[in-house]
């Protein structure tokens, strides 16, 4: 549909200058919208590409108006080296630390689950309760098996999501570390922009059926169909590999 945009890289460089003309154009659009913006973001090679491509902003968004939440989170504290949050605090300079929301991490993954909610409830419904709840932005990466956020394939090990439910928890997650938070396809279908980050020759048949192909279960990234939003793919040539070219 004219809502899904594909942007091809050559290389990581280039791949780089797309990711930064692409979140200063929406950014300072988003900003001109609305007061404060929030956006989700998520964990693997993430953390370094968005990093690097903020740090070219310079001064082009107002960092003050910006929260930054994780599309999915490891169980663990900020401290250990699994954490997402504890990438972006090694990666960002000091004085972006301020945007990220933390994850709460609780005596188990479930109430970690349950506390995020609440937090991401009170951020995204402050007070009329009749308004739609909606990210401005969300950043995802993707894995060979199909997974975006901690969503995997095997849906009958996840717990039943209703559109109430924005955060869930799982203890099976096969990409190591077992035990993590997620955002849930319901409010990731929600947001009004949300952005796939993808590269290496790995992804580039879930690549071919996120672009071409139906939704299916087993590929949880192709169920990735925000309702009123955009959706756009900046990929590398690898990635991309499967892609017909014209
Ligand atoms: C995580 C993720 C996960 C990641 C993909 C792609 O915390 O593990 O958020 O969904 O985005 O596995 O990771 P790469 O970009 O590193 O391949």
């Amino acid at each position: 549909t004219n809502k899904t945009m594909i942007n091809i890289a050559k290389n990581g460089d280039e791949l780089h200058e797309h990711l930064s003309t692409f979140l200063a154009e929406r950014l300072q659009y988003l900003q001109s919208q609305h007061g404060t913006i929030s956006i989700g973001v998520s964990g693997g090679s993430m953390p370094k590409q968005f990093t690097d491509a903020i740090l070219s902003l310079g001064t082009a968004v107002d960092w003050k108006r910006i929260r930054i939440f994780m599309c999915d989170e490891r169980y663990c504290l900020p401290t250990h080296p699994d954490s997402n949050l504890g990438a972006y605090l090694k990666l960002f300079p000091r004085e972006l630390h301020e945007c990220l929301v933390p994850v709460p991490i609780e005596e188990s993954v479930a109430r970690s689950a349950e506390n995020y909610e609440k937090v991401l409830r009170c951020v995204l419904l402050p007070e009329q309760l009749n308004q739609t709840a909606r990210f401005d932005l969300l950043l995802l990466g993707v894995g060979p098996d199909g997974h975006t956020c901690s969503i995997f394939p095997a849906p009958e090990r996840l717990p039943k999501i209703t559109d109430y439910n924005w955060i869930s928890a799982t203890s099976t997650s096969p990409k190591p570390p077992a035990e993590r938070v997620t955002l849930t396809l319901p409010i990731i279908n929600m947001a009004k922009n949300v952005a796939f980050i993808i590269t290496g020759r790995s992804k580039a048949a879930v690549v071919k059926q996120m672009c071409l192909g139906g939704a299916t279960a087993n590929l949880p990234a192709t169920q990735v169909r925000p309702a009123n939003g955009k959706l756009w793919y900046f990929l590398d040539a690898d990635a991309a590999a499967e892609l017909p070219h014209d």
